[in-house]
């Protein structure tokens, strides 16, 4: 007797579905957005809060919870790359289970840095194999990257984000007020990530970066200007990111600066930011493809003058080709063994090149200098 050959195929279908809000006093007792989604008699909320950023909301965060009778556990949780470790994945996954909550409607609450929402994010995704998440953005990093898409994550064993899921919040609540705290340098990081959208494919938001970009910065964003930069950079992220949540396609134009900055992130984690690790990459990037033709000298130019008018420094010393090149043979094992690497093909449009060689690095590394030196008003 031989066993009946049988197949049985199982198909489902799951839509994703969550709203990214503009929420003007969020900690403000009438605004009912943090409580919007989930249950709100005899309830619960754990509510996972950056340190600083619990240093300056303490009250207004308690008093929200309080004047709405839910019964809240706040978990202050420290900022910095280096806080993002399973140890601390676990850490919070015990105070969680000290403090049960409903699995469905007591979604948990996340107000912090992209370090605090990946991590909480994976909470929410493995906790009971997952529970809903609200996500709320502190810094401009957050703002208009890592708190509006889908992905979470923690770092293991020296790698950035090696471990994480695809887990969708319920809801992204922005309240661009939070950023005013926000030293400098933080806020700088974050338009790292704007102006990454501005070249690859948004020559709008470029020139709205070089009439007001620099206002915004020394207001952190609270200038009128500022949050129609801020609303045009998410739109143009989610545009991008929408038809592309599971990153199924490879070839994706928000990994501009993305590719030789992974190599530099993972060595220089103590004292690089993130966005100063894409910004490098990206001006390597314009000039690789200035060599090829793909941008003309005025563009090239434009786009020097306006790192400047921001009042970013680069810091080049760290450029190391071998390094580079690593990167990118790591970005291209990740891509499925092909470059898949964003370049601009004039100021915001974008094509994917497959060949980039290490001479055309080294030639960039090397031309950087001179390119920051010259003062390109007349171009
Ligand atoms: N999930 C994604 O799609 C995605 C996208 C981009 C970046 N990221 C991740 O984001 C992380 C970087 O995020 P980040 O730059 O926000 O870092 P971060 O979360 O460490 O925050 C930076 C610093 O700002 C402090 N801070 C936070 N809010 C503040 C406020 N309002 N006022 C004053 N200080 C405040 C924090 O304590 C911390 O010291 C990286 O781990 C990166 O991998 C994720």
């Amino acid at each position: 007797m031989t066993d009946r050959t049988q197949t049985w195929r199982v198909t489902h279908q799951h839509t994703i579905e969550y709203e990214v809000v503009n929420s003007p006093n969020l900690f403000h007792p009438q605004n009912l957005s943090l409580l919007s989604a989930g249950k709100t008699q005899n309830a619960r909320r754990f509510v996972v809060v950056d340190t600083t950023v619990y240093k300056n909301h303490a009250s207004q965060i308690r008093s929200y919870f309080e004047s709405h009778q839910i019964e809240a556990q706040i978990y202050p949780f420290p900022g910095g790359e280096e806080n993002k470790t399973p140890e601390n994945f676990i850490s919070i996954v015990r105070a969680l289970d000290a403090f049960p909550i409903h699995r469905r409607d007591e979604p948990i609450i996340a107000i912090g840095g992209g370090v605090l929402t990946d991590i909480v994010g994976f909470v929410a995704s493995t906790y009971r194999r997952g529970i809903p998440h609200i996500k709320v953005p502190t810094t401009l990093m957050g703002y208009v990257d890592a708190s509006i898409g889908i992905k979470t994550g923690l770092n293991f064993d020296g790698h950035k984000n090696r471990l994480g899921a695809f887990t969708p919040p319920q809801k992204v609540l922005l309240d661009r007020s939070l950023l005013k705290t926000l030293p400098r340098r933080h806020i700088l990081n974050g338009v790292c990530e704007i102006i990454k959208l501005a070249v690859i494919k948004d020559i709008e938001l470029f020139q709205m970066l070089e009439c007001h970009g620099s206002q915004s910065v020394d207001s952190n964003f609270q200038d009128e200007q500022g949050g129609i930069i801020l609303d045009r950079a998410i739109s143009g992220m989610l545009e991008e990111l929408q038809p592309n949540l599971f990153e199924e396609e490879l070839a994706r134009k928000v990994d501009f600066g993305h590719t030789f900055s992974y190599g530099l992130e993972t060595r220089h984690e103590a004292h690089l930011f993130h966005g100063e690790a894409v910004l490098l990459d990206i001006v390597l990037s314009m000039l690789i493809a200035r060599s090829r033709g793909m941008l003309s000298e005025a563009e090239t130019g434009r786009f020097f003058n306006l790192i400047a008018a921001l009042g970013i420094s680069l810091n080049t010393a760290i450029l190391d080709t071998e390094l580079l090149w690593e990167s990118l043979e790591e970005r291209t094992y990740h891509r499925n063994r092909l470059q898949r690497v964003p370049m601009p093909n004039g100021l915001g449009e974008c094509i994917f090149l497959n060949d980039i060689c290490r001479d055309e690095i080294e030639s960039a590394v090397k031309n950087l200098e001179d390119w920051i030196a010259i003062k390109h008003d007349h171009i």
